[in-house]
């Protein structure tokens, strides 16, 4: 199964390029340039990473997460690199009242807005489901919820703007990674509801693109300390990740898949055989490393 894991999915990858993958529009960098961007979760990892890039690009800043001398410091650094401008908002997205509080302060410094980096979650553990429903509901609130809420409250500037929505997810929200149920969960709800709003969006011809982001696993901080005692294989870099994000929401795609082959091959694999793919997936978790909570 190992072998199969390292061989079968990326060749499964490589197929399916050849067959979905239409070489994307050329990026530039210029088409950041003064664009005014919020990001959540900005303080640590993918989030703290894709401020770095856009400050490069030059747009202007608005970072959102808690832990607000985390912010101080990115926003200085975002400052260094060349933001246009940056700025940042502390507070929980379990707090109802932010969303809007978020928002308001873009509207209220910028009077429009241009993109929406959705990626904040709220703390998951890495287990077998222990049957605490209230931290399903918290967890729907922090990573399902608040997106809807910043989306609700950011859309008539995006309207105005024609500009972009960006949704970060996960492999964990296109099929049922084990020891990840309420997370999986969340993901799930996002790939629902904006799938069902860019539909809304054609039809009703608001142009305002949805992109939504199915990550496999990658470096940052908080997930290699949870998950690598379990998980075998390395990690994707957070950077390249980050960037990888911005260009397909520039590009106004409808999915980013990062790693590209090892996530395209699990999404074909997923349509030919979910069981085979079930057990791949277990394949390459070292069960014995999980101590039950
Ligand atoms: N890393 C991976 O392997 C991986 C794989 C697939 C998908 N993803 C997705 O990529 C995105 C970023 O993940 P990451 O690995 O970069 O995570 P991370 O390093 O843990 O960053 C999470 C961010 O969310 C903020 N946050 C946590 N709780 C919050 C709350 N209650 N309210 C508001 N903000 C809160 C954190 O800052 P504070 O603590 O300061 O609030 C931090 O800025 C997530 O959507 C994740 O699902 C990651
Ligand atoms: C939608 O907005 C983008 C970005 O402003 C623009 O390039 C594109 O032409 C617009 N499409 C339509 C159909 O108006």
């Amino acid at each position: 199964m190992g072998l199969l894991l390292k061989v079968f999915i990326p060749l499964l990858g490589l197929v399916l390029a050849y067959y979905f993958y239409s070489a994307p529009a050329n990026f530039h960098e210029e088409m950041l340039r003064g664009k005014r961007v919020i990001v959540t979760g900005a303080s640590s990892g993918i989030g703290e990473q894709m401020a770095y890039h856009l400050a490069r690009m030059e747009a202007h800043l608005l970072l959102t997460a808690r832990r607000e001398a985390k912010l101080q410091k990115v926003v200085e650094r975002c400052l260094e690199l060349g933001a246009a401008s940056a700025r940042y908002v502390s507070g929980s997205m379990e707090d109802t009242t932010l969303p809007e509080v978020v928002v308001k302060e873009a509207e209220n410094t910028w009077g429009g807005l241009d993109m929406l980096i959705l990626n904040h979650i709220g703390h998951s553990y890495f287990n077998y489901f222990n049957g605490d429903v209230g931290h399903v509901r918290k967890l729907l609130e922090t990573n399902f919820l608040s997106y809807v809420a910043m989306t609700t409250y950011a859309l008539p500037m995006l309207k105005e703007s024609e500009g972009s929505i960006v949704v970060v997810s996960s492999m964990a929200g296109k099929t049922g990674a084990p020891l990840l149920a309420p997370y999986s969960a969340t993901k799930f709800a996002l790939d629902g509801f904006f799938s069902s709003l860019r539909n809304e969006f054609t039809m009703d011809k608001v142009n305002v693109s949805i992109t939504v982001c199915v990550l496999g696993y990658i470096n940052t901080e908080n997930a290699v300390r949870v998950i690598s005692h379990v998980i075998h294989g390395k990690p994707s870099p957070k950077e390249e990740c980050a960037l990888e994000i911005i260009k397909s929401g520039a590009l106004r795609q409808r999915e980013v898949h990062y790693p590209p082959w090892e996530v395209r091959g699990m999404l074909l694999l997923r349509a030919i055989s979910p069981e085979l793919l079930d057990s791949l997936i277990r394949s390459n978790y070292n069960v014995e490393n999980i101590r039950r909570t």
